[in-house]
């Protein structure tokens, strides 16, 4: 069997383009396992898998768990609201108490950039990051490539553009290094105060022209405007940025080509992108939902691989 380079997924940084292609094609195989009427395999029976969710989510959290479910995994769910995180115990001895009832894998999603890289130094466990601050979300840039392979066939020379708030998107960065990874060209589009400094010097283009972005590329991915982690106001309001950067029907038939239109979500609907557009045959929004369960899949099967 081939196997990955890594032990833990921390993020698409730490994978070589074969660890991507590898996840991509067994992905593959667990997609056509999960259409099947009987969707579940027993490739993880006897693996017991702790999801540890310290922030809020619905896709990844739910998509962890039914491709542990699909792997006949034995499944444990934390929530930090409902834990004794609260009465003060630390992450490390709440991961390491949890991991003294036998538990072989972690998921985590924390709001603190690096909370997966400091836990798979100190924790024998194969970690997997769902999530970590501004930092990376590699489940979630490697479900988007599959769902753009899917449509459009291998990634090399496509061109993928990323609309939003780039700053405080971690689903940006692990977007960056996967489409990379795998020969596509990368840009990014939206206001001067949510891009980066510096942001070029990873080899990706910048426009701050939205029709002129849109007319470069074949696929949009739609980022999400995260109030949440902004302090303080980046842009006027948010009619002033959906008039800017919001992905509109009009907008998109001024386009030659028919683009393909992303979001990882939560959307926020007539903000980054309208109603119009988020259910139009255009959208693949509900098949980056679905194929999430296919790839998450094959990540926890490839590193229970390698325990
Ligand atoms: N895309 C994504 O991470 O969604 P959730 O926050 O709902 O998990």
């Amino acid at each position: 069997m081939e196997s990955l380079s890594v032990r833990h997924l921390l993020g698409i940084k730490n994978l070589t383009s074969e660890d991507i292609h590898l996840i991509l094609e067994t992905a593959k195989q667990f997609k056509e396992v999960i259409n099947r009427p009987i969707k579940k395999v027993p490739s993880l029976r006897d693996v017991t898998i702790v999801n540890l969710f310290f922030e809020n989510s619905t896709r990844t959290r739910i998509s962890f768990e039914l491709a542990e479910k699909r792997l006949s995994a034995d499944v444990l769910n934390f929530s930090a609201s409902s834990s004794s995180v609260n009465k003060g115990e630390t992450l490390l001895d709440t991961v390491n108490n949890i991991l003294a009832m036998k538990v072989d894998m972690v998921v985590i999603r924390h709001p603190s950039p690096g909370t997966a890289i400091y836990l798979s130094k100190k924790i024998d466990a194969s970690i997997i990051n769902a999530g970590d601050g501004t930092h990376e979300h590699p489940t979630q840039a490697l479900l988007d490539a599959f769902s753009i392979q899917e449509k459009l066939g291998d990634l090399a020379g496509k061109k993928v553009l990323i609309i939003g708030d780039i700053m405080h998107s971690r689903v940006a960065l692990s977007n960056i290094f996967c489409l990379q990874k795998l020969g596509a060209e990368v840009m990014l589009c939206g206001p001067r105060t949510l891009m980066p400094n510096n942001i070029e010097s990873l080899g990706v283009r910048v426009e701050n022209n939205l029709k002129k972005a849109l007319s470069w590329c074949n696929v949009a991915n739609v980022l999400r405007i995260q109030l949440e982690r902004q302090n303080i106001s980046y842009f006027p309001s948010l009619r002033e940025y959906a008039n800017m950067y919001g992905i509109n029907k009009q907008l998109l038939s001024e386009m030659k080509d028919e683009l393909l239109i992303m979001h990882p979500g939560p959307m926020n609907r007539g903000v980054e992108i309208s109603s119009d557009v988020a259910d139009s045959p255009q959208s693949i929004i509900l098949d980056q939902a679905q194929n999430g369960v296919a790839v998450r899949m094959a990540i926890l099967y490839l590193l229970a691989g390698r325990r």
